[in-house]
């Protein structure tokens, strides 16, 4: 695992094998439409897995079959897997597996094929953000506007402890997305090189919503 940090919340690159075998198998154009949808789940989980790596623990006082022990619990409420309609609900089953107890936050934002920029037409959360840990969840940080805009959206509805989960991130993406927000740290399966004309990220894998439901 790979952190860089330069002022701002740190970046962490999960470059697991496990995380970068898959990773390739969904950036082959010729996945099919299932195929895509599973890796990016399995992906999720082990992003889940890094990104919840230095959560608090308390203790807890149990009975095994044979003696009461000191056994240790994630301490305080549970978590927020805020997705961002619609690439990033792709990993809310995944991480849900490993943490069936958090809330979810839905973040609906779409990016304007002209402008490029985020335009909200949904957002839901739980009320208690402000107690809580948020894992904002976008597959792609491109051009960042939909992260930048989904992480103001939920820090204007009290949430202070955030961390963004994405499978690819641009150069470019978290740039803007440190300067716009230099407390959220970001973990990623991969940096690539940049992002095209239209906001597609080289080499990228294509528009991970319209592979994830067969949109294109
Ligand atoms: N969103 C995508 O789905 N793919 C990109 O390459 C950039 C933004």
């Amino acid at each position: 695992m790979m952190t860089a940090s330069g002022g701002a919340a740190a970046v962490t690159v999960v470059d697991h094998p496990l995380v970068q075998h898959k990773l390739t198998m969904m950036r082959d154009r010729d996945r099919s439409t299932k195929g895509f949808r599973e890796l990016l789940n399995e992906i999720g989980m082990l992003l889940a897995y890094e990104v919840t790596r230095d959560l608090p623990l308390e203790a807890i006082s149990i009975e095994t079959p044979l003696q009461r022990m000191e056994g240790r619990q994630i301490a305080g409420k549970k978590l927020v897997l805020a997705p961002i309609l619609r690439a990033g609900v792709g990993f809310l089953d995944g991480m849900l597996s490993l943490m069936p107890s958090a809330r979810v936050a839905h973040i609906g934002l779409y990016r304007d094929p002209d402008t490029l920029q985020a335009v909200e037409y949904y957002f839901k959360s739980p009320s208690d953000l402000a107690d809580r840990t948020v894992l904002v969840l976008d597959p792609m940080l491109a051009t960042a506007n939909s992260a930048v805009a989904a992480v103001e959206r939920l820090k204007s509805r009290g949430a202070k402890d955030l961390r963004f989960v994405c499978l690819l991130a641009a150069p470019e993406g978290i740039a803007r997305f440190q300067q716009a927000h230099p407390d959220v740290p970001v973990w990623t399966a991969a940096i690539d090189e940049r992002l095209n004309d239209h906001g597609y990220i080289v080499p990228g894998l294509g528009d991970a919503g319209d592979r994830m439901y067969g949109t294109r």
